[in-house]
């Protein structure tokens, strides 16, 4: 996943402040900036510690980092009844390239879990998936990223399985069909109408993988309550390739089981 807290290009860096509290940075021609992270080489995973060595500590020294195997025979699960996800439907929002990342920015929609309130801050997209289960990868997943007033994060996530049927969620091809207007980094086009009550009604009737991990970009911040939909959505494949030709790939290496020494402190040792 990635927050409403973004690394900026060093350029953009030296002359405008580049941490935000909303969203990405957006200058005043309405470009927005790419992350300057990435999934390759110097600026990938295994050295975003090095971009930014005092931000980014948790990135190579955290033992609860994400994404994780899950193992369904050892996480817990929650009860679907106990998850509150309210997106309300709306006629479009702003969708971003980010470089590191396609995401989708929509505040309005709520998570209630227990007495937790959390309200959205933007959903994003994954190819190939970041989890696994039972090591198993998935070709694309979705983040539904929540904050609350304590700056506490929650994510909600859905697997997509390839359709054999050339099904898909009429809200995912709302955004994809628009997903070749933003085919560069930095720009950004308008989604088609959303209407969320197909995923409340999938998280509803199945069950919920849930651990607390943390988030899997830069800064790489632990305690976020992971909440994953054990029963993936329905992609065609047309979709599938049109999202993985923009997005490329942007998954996180899977991390050390929870508790354990962070992989990269582990390879250090040995080396
Ligand atoms: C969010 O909700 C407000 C108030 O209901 C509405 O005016 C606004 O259009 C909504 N935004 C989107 C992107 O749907
Ligand atoms: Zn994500």
């Amino acid at each position: 996943m990635k927050i409403a807290y973004a690394l900026c290009s060093l350029a953009v860096a030296a002359s405008a402040s580049c941490i935000h509290s909303g969203s990405l940075a957006r200058r005043s021609d309405g470009v927005v900036e790419a992350n300057s992270y990435t999934y390759t080489e110097t600026n990938g995973p295994l050295n975003w510690y090095g971009l930014d060595a005092e931000a980014n500590s948790a990135c190579a020294t955290g033992k609860h980092q994400s994404p994780i195997v899950i193992k369904t025979q050892e996480i817990d699960y929650v009860t679907p009844g106990s998850l509150s996800f309210n997106v309300p439907a709306t006629t479009g929002a702003k969708f971003e390239n980010l470089g590191s990342g396609l995401e989708v920015v929509l505040t309005n929609g709520s998570l209630a879990v227990g007495s937790k309130k959390y309200t959205l801050a933007q959903f994003h997209f994954h190819t190939p998936s970041e989890h696994r289960v039972n090591d198993e990868y998935y070709p694309m997943e979705v983040h539904f990223v929540f904050q609350n007033e304590d700056s506490e994060t929650a994510v909600v996530g859905f697997f997509f399985q390839l359709s054999e049927q050339g099904y898909s969620v009429p809200l995912f091809d709302s955004i994809f069909d628009h997903i070749y207007d933003i085919a560069e980094p930095g720009t950004y086009t308008k989604t088609g109408a959303m209407d969320f009550t197909s995923l409340t009604h999938h998280l509803r009737g199945h069950g919920i993988y849930q651990y607390t991990g943390s988030l899997t970009t830069p800064p790489c911040t632990e305690g976020v309550s992971w909440y994953l939909s054990t029963e993936p959505l329905p992609l065609n494949v047309q979709a599938y390739n049109k999202v993985k030709k923009v997005l490329k790939f942007n998954a996180r290496y899977t991390q050390n089981a929870l508790g354990e020494d962070n992989l990269l402190e582990v390879a250090a040792k040995n080396y």
